[in-house]
């Protein structure tokens, strides 16, 4: 009989695929879900308890836009209730005064505002929305204000990829506690523009050079992460801390996921929160368990050091790349699929494509 595997530590609330904004870099899916498939308060409410009850400690509410949701604050304070740490990975540009203190009342511990540069222009260019930008700096004031701990997340592609000091300069100005910075993921929509987000290798390095001057300069008042960018690494990140063992993803209308992508995965039944509990769906269905621990790993993976580290990579970017998600991440320079992500990054145009955006309900549109 296998083993029991320990509990999840969080789960992703993907509460709506509604958001206001369309960047070109999304991760979700490329089949967005419509509002009549979302699931309702008391299925979520449920849903809480069952993570409550199964032991995981964190819930991190995200979407699309979390804050589309009216039921937010209710979902929140009934986490809460449950003794779990809630986070709210927000856009910020639904956060008004009175919706903040909803979420302040109904207990709220973090908050995680994205931003899409800290160049305005740009960033409202990229987000698709004018006046993003002054919403998003008023909710972290408001956040700040109240003294909620506040992690502000820039994401990072070729267009400004030559600001990560001033982004980490704004996040400790604006009185963030933490600042992620973000290279970003090519899943989803994201892979449609790789050729336009990705940068070059000598922007990445100088990237990586500023945030190593900022860690020095802000040692002690602002902790910066930084997520360095798959394709030019020699080995691949431990995407999701390695495949159902850290977090449990259940998307806007209830379907149970290890990770936000893992829908792309094909011949395996996606588990539903309508079919059976949180608790069985982790123990037991087979799209948690076909890559779990490191049974399931081909050559080279199968006798590499590495493997209890990195746990193969990302089973998406396999997918994506090698057109097999029992594949090697093809990041790693030991894969039989490495030359994929040479080559992409041989091919990178000089002048950037436009934009395909992201617009919430179907299709997209050039730039
Ligand atoms: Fe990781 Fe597999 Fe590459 Fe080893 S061979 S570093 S386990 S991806
Ligand atoms: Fe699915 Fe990495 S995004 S495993």
């Amino acid at each position: 009989m296998t083993e029991k595997p320990a509990p999840p530590m969080s789960l992703l609330a993907e509460l709506t695929h509604r958001c206001p904004l369309q960047c070109p870099y999304c991760s979700n899916p490329l089949a967005l879900e419509p509002r009549a498939n979302e699931l309702t308060t008391a299925q979520w409410i449920d849903i809480l308890d069952q993570a409550a009850d199964l032991g995981v400690l964190q819930v991190h509410f995200s979407g699309g836009e979390p804050m589309a949701r009216p039921d937010l604050p209710e979902l929140v304070r009934h986490a809460v209730g449950r003794g779990l740490y809630t986070n709210l990975i927000t856009s910020g540009v639904l956060m008004t005064p009175a919706s903040f203190a909803a979420l302040v009342e109904a207990g709220l511990d973090h908050v995680q505002l994205s931003f899409q540069d800290i160049e305005t222009a740009n960033a409202e260019h990229v987000g698709g929305m004018k006046g993003a930008q002054a919403k998003k700096m008023a909710a972290a004031e408001m956040v700040v204000a109240d003294g909620m701990p506040l992690t502000l997340n820039f994401v990072i592609y070729r267009e400004n990829v030559g600001r990560v000091a001033q982004m980490i300069d704004a996040a400790a100005r604006m009185g963030a506690r933490r600042v992620e910075i973000a290279h970003t993921q090519y899943y989803g929509w994201g892979l449609r523009n790789r050729d336009a987000l990705m940068p070059t290798r000598e922007q990445v390095e100088q990237a990586t050079r500023a945030v190593e001057a900022a860690r020095t300069q802000y040692a002690g008042r602002l902790s910066i992460d930084y997520v360095t960018p798959d394709y030019y690494a020699d080995r691949p990140k431990p995407c999701m801390g390695g495949w159902g063992r850290r977090f449990v993803n259940v998307s806007p209308s209830g379907r149970v996921l290890p990770c936000h992508a893992a829908e792309s995965i094909p011949g395996v039944k996606i588990p539903d929160v309508r079919d059976a509990t949180l608790g069985a769906i982790w123990d037991e269905a087979p799209l948690f368990t076909m890559f779990r621990g490191t049974d399931w790993m081909p050559a080279p993976c199968r006798t590499c050091d590495q493997r209890e580290k990195d746990w193969g990579g990302c089973r998406c970017q396999a997918l994506a790349l090698a057109g097999d998600a029992a594949a090697t991440d093809p990041v790693c320079e030991r894969a039989p699929a490495h030359d994929r992500v040479t080559a992409a990054i041989a091919a990178l145009p000089v002048t950037p494509p436009p934009f395909v955006y992201r617009r919430y309900g179907n299709g997209a549109d050039a730039d």
